[in-house]
């Protein structure tokens, strides 16, 4: 799986290891998931692409590199809203499209509820979010409706993968690149993941 990458960092690691846990109060995996959130956000910011412009520091004249390339983050709702801010951190200009989906209970396909996708978007690339990819049936809908409108260059992160769901998204977009914090070890019978951490939204938005 070449076009899949696990961000291999003690730091990745303590967080997952607060946000994984049952006694994780609600602050705390607010704060763990906003930390990885800025890991995702730097890798997947990463490729980018930049111009060469000329800079007078205090000393001399010399080049720098500035981003060129309008970007759009595509958090998928709800729990994909926990992963915008390091984005808007790193971006502050960055367009945010936002795309409503839950998984259905019994079949685990995804339910669209709302987007807020431009028909014709005024960006180059999209980076798609979610904590999660279980089945990856979300993030094959997301990525479908960015591709229908026109966006061809699009990344997809999430914090903890199911290898099922990284081979689903792989099949369907071989060229869409696949970051996660964690690519855990498979579904269970209910397609949540193993170890995981529980349903993400529920934990990061206090719906249990
Ligand atoms: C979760 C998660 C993903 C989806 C992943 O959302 O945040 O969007 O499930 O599962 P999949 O890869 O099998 O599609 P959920 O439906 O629980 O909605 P929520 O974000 O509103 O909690
Ligand atoms: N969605 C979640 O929030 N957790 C899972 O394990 C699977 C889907």
């Amino acid at each position: 799986m070449s076009n899949v990458f696990e961000i291999n960092h003690v730091i990745v690691k303590h967080y997952l290891s607060i946000l994984r846990d049952v006694n994780t109060d609600i602050s705390c995996f607010r704060q763990a998931l906003d930390k990885l959130g800025l890991f995702l956000a730097m890798d997947l910011t990463g490729g980018l692409v930049t111009e060469t412009v000329p800079i007078d520091t205090p000393l001399m004249p010399t080049e720098g590199a500035v981003i060129s390339e309008q970007v759009a983050v595509v958090p998928i709702l709800r729990a994909g809203l926990a992963l915008v801010q390091p984005f808007r951190e790193l971006l502050p200009e960055v367009h945010i499209f936002h795309l409503g989906m839950y998984r259905d209970e019994q079949t685990a396909t995804p339910v669209p509820y709302y987007n807020k996708l431009q028909e014709s978007p005024s960006v180059d690339s999209a980076i798609v979010v979610d904590p999660m990819l279980a089945t990856g049936g979300s993030a094959i809908a997301a990525i479908s409706a960015l591709r229908k409108r026109g966006i061809e260059k699009i990344s997809f992160g999430c914090v903890i993968a199911a290898p099922e769901g990284i081979v689903n998204l792989q099949e369907a977009f071989p060229d869409v690149p696949v970051t996660a914090c964690s690519i855990d070890d498979g579904l269970n019978d209910i397609n949540y993941i193993l170890p995981g951490l529980g349903d993400a939204g529920d934990r990061y938005f206090g719906t249990v």
